[in-house]
């Protein structure tokens, strides 16, 4: 039971255990078809407005989706600006330490709106919610919260608004272990591009790695739900759709009645005429051939693939629990670029582990050398409570880990800007997104193999294919000019 020093919350509030998450059991996982929005709550919003902001992964911004969808559904407006605000949301993230800080630091700015305007609703969701320490933290230290929930419980935002509107305490909603699979939550999208939940949480467990704790046990959706899905979105003109998940290989490993893996699902989904598809994220682990077979094919399975990597050495990769080694990981990239010679591959790195050895850094800064990424994201490990590592000797010093971190960001640099120079003279084809930030004569937009490339033209392409010439390759963006076959006239993809 939680300890409160000023307030007791323990007779409704039973916190986020992390050997409750850990738990993961064999019992079927259901799926509900019939979530709806109460008649009396399609009105709770009307005359109000709620803004949400989203930290961390694609997870988390397609979760700020769902959510906007339901603020909507019960008569809210969207807003940007905090002080018109009658709700705010903080949907978290936990993967490191700056992450949560960066949220803390925001609380802290809020609570001065909230000493203003005391009837302002505020709330913090996603992942910082599910952790032991967080949820405590704020109820003693943050009491102007209103509102905490987690990510296992994001359809009953509805009725703990409605909570959190008539009481007086703060309305506190966490479920250690997932529940099920709640179908047909209202999505609010925008753009040409989407996202698609193929499954929920992860069974992995780097020993680095918070997300099995918060995000609960896998539990794939059913793949007519996901087909369905994509199918809708398809027919309402997205043009790109990215599927999620964890560890979308293992999409399907949880189903008891049928064996139908991620593959058969990329396999079903190149024949709906959507014209992009990606995926992320993938575990190198359960990466198998049928899937290669399937991307090979092409059509819209873009030829991309984000392939985290953690370290190049396989001593750390044991301490991390990754499940392969580096000969492995190197094999099954050999695999993927023989079946796809045009791949790109991105990665995620992490450089600092503990225990890490300078021989141990250069096998990864090796590894990078061999691949060659176009790019990846890098971070320095932070330690998180309650996971195996977090028990692990920190001993690499601050400044050590940050040159390391340094010396493969210029790696990477030097590497992707070759990789650039190679599409120098190339036309490509692109989906052209908008303006570009800097330049409203500027049009950016996306490779397939999701290449940022910014070219002047009008802003009709917005939402269009286009053929875009390469003239300028840079290290992580790419300047050119639309090709003469893609004229306005023409580009009507
Ligand atoms: N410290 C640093 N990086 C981490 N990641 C996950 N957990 C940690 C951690 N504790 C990184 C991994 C993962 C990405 C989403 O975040 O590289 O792939
Ligand atoms: Fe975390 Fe590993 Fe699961 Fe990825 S596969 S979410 S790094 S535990």
């Amino acid at each position: 039971m939680a300890t409160v020093k000023e307030k007791d919350y323990s007779q409704y509030f039973q916190p986020p255990s992390y050997a409750d998450a850990k738990k993961r059991g064999k019992e079927d996982i259901k799926v509900h078809y019939d979530f709806s929005i109460p008649e009396e709550m399609q009105r709770l919003g009307a005359g109000k407005k709620y803004l949400i902001r989203t930290y961390g992964c694609q997870m988390n911004e397609h979760d700020s989706e769902t959510m906007k969808g339901m603020f909507e559904a019960m008569g809210y407006e969207p807003t940007e600006d905090k002080q018109e605000a009658d709700v705010i949301l903080l949907n978290t993230c936990a993967i490191r330490e700056n992450a949560e800080d960066k949220v803390f630091g925001e609380l802290g700015h809020l609570k001065t709106l909230k000493t203003q305007k005391p009837n302002l609703v505020l709330g913090v969701c996603g992942c910082m919610s599910q952790e032991e320490g967080v949820v405590n933290r704020i109820m003693t230290k943050h009491q102007f919260v209103d509102l905490i929930f987690g990510t296992h419980n994001i359809h009953r935002l509805p009725k703990l608004l409605q909570e959190a509107y008539f009481g007086k305490e703060m309305v506190v909603e966490v479920w250690s272990k997932e529940g099920d699979i709640v179908e047909n939550l209202p999505k609010k999208r925008e753009g040409m591009k989407a996202w698609v939940n193929i499954m929920y949480g992860c069974d992995k467990f780097c020993t680095y790695c918070i997300v099995p704790y918060t995000r609960g046990k896998e539990r794939s959706r059913r793949h007519e739900d996901v087909i369905a899905e994509v199918r809708e979105l398809a027919r309402q003109g997205f043009k790109e759709v990215t599927l999620l998940g964890q560890n979308v290989n293992a999409y399907g490993k949880d189903f008891e009645d049928i064996r139908y893996t991620f593959a058969d699902l990329m396999r079903d989904i190149q024949k709906i005429d959507i014209p992009r598809i990606r995926f992320t994220t993938s575990h190198p682990r359960d990466f198998d051939d049928h899937l290669i077979e399937v991307l090979a094919n092409r059509g819209n399975m873009v030829e991309h693939i984000h392939l985290p990597v953690q370290s190049g050495n396989t001593d750390i990769l044991k301490k991390m629990s990754r499940k392969y080694s580096r000969e492995h990981y190197l094999e099954l990239v050999a695999k993927i670029k023989r079946a796809i010679p045009d791949v790109v591959l991105t990665t995620d790195i992490i450089v600092g582990f503990p225990g890490e050895t300078d021989e141990q850094f250069e096998d990864t800064m090796s590894l990078v050398r061999e691949v060659r990424y176009d790019s990846a994201f890098t971070f320095i490990y932070s330690p998180r409570e309650g996971t195996p590592a977090a028990a692990m000797l920190d001993d690499i010093p601050e400044q050590l880990k940050k040159e390391r971190l340094l010396r493969l960001n210029d790696l990477l640099a030097e590497i992707g800007r070759e990789a650039n120079e190679k599409l120098r003279g190339q036309t490509v084809e692109v989906l052209v997104e908008g303006e570009s930030k800097t330049n409203p004569d500027v049009l950016s937009g996306r490779t397939r193999t999701n290449k940022l490339v910014h070219f002047p033209g009008p802003k009709s392409l917005i939402g269009k294919f286009v053929q875009v010439k390469i003239t300028e390759p840079m290290t992580w963006f790419i300047k050119g000019e639309l090709a003469a076959e893609s004229a306005p006239a023409a580009a009507n993809m």
